[in-house]
């Protein structure tokens, strides 16, 4: 049972958690690493597979490559818009990657487990979907902890793999930038910045069936 601090502190995490993007240069300690990456590692996984592993990244080279790959891609998304939005776009800082003084790609080994894994078997994206839940207790943890985390992924996955050494057959899900920062908003950057805004929840719940709007 949750007292009822408990349970506000539960609560307190998720709604103050957010992406952040700037980072300040002072270092992050290894032990709150290791706390929130185990945090991370008792997430639930479809059949319990577990197909998570987290590089740790303190490197400033190999973040300057991986801050090549994301801008060589926010680059190319802009593609998608047009006029003032593609301005818009452009203008947004979509990463931090070099200012954080660590990233983590946190990865998914499809094979893990073998190659009937209990659940996977009807719903093959429960692997990718089990290392989103360990992504999501990270950040929380993090966030917890008071420190800045940022998702980041703009790149293609063979820049991520050829930067960190990934075998193929291992999809790299996510470069979460770390670290702690001075510029911690209430609401999600791009709420703040006008590009969207959070829906309201009463026209995302339906009854019994699905509701047309
Ligand atoms: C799967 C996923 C991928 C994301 N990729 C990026 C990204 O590449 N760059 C970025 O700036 N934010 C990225 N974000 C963060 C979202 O923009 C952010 O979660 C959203 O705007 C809501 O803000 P909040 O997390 O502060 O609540 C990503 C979030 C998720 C869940």
């Amino acid at each position: 049972m949750f007292t009822k601090e408990e349970t506000e502190a539960v609560y307190k995490a998720i709604y103050s958690r957010r992406d952040i993007r700037s980072f300040l240069p002072s270092p992050v300690p290894m032990k709150v690493i290791h706390k929130i990456l185990d945090a991370a590692h008792h997430a639930p996984s479809v059949g319990f597979m577990q197909p998570w592993n987290f590089i740790v990244i303190s490197s400033q080279e190999v973040k300057e490559r991986l801050a090549w790959a994301a801008d060589k891609e926010r680059r190319a998304l802009a593609i998608h818009y047009e006029g003032e939005k593609e301005n818009k776009f452009l203008s947004l800082k979509v990463e931090g990657l070099k200012e954080a003084p660590l990233t983590i790609c946190v990865t998914c080994d499809p094979t893990r487990g073998g190659s009937h894994v209990l659940g996977r078997n009807s719903i093959p994206e429960t692997d990718i979907l089990s290392t989103a839940c360990a992504i999501q207790n990270m950040w929380l943890a993090a966030c917890s902890e008071g420190l800045a985390m940022g998702w980041v992924s703009f790149y293609k996955k063979n820049d991520i793999r050829d930067i960190l050494d990934i075998p193929p057959h291992i999809d790299p899900i996510a470069l979460m930038s770390i670290g702690y920062t001075d510029q911690y908003p209430e609401k999600p950057l791009l709420e703040l910045a006008n590009w969207e805004k959070r829906r309201s929840l009463n026209d995302l719940i339906f009854q019994n069936k699905w509701e047309s709007q």
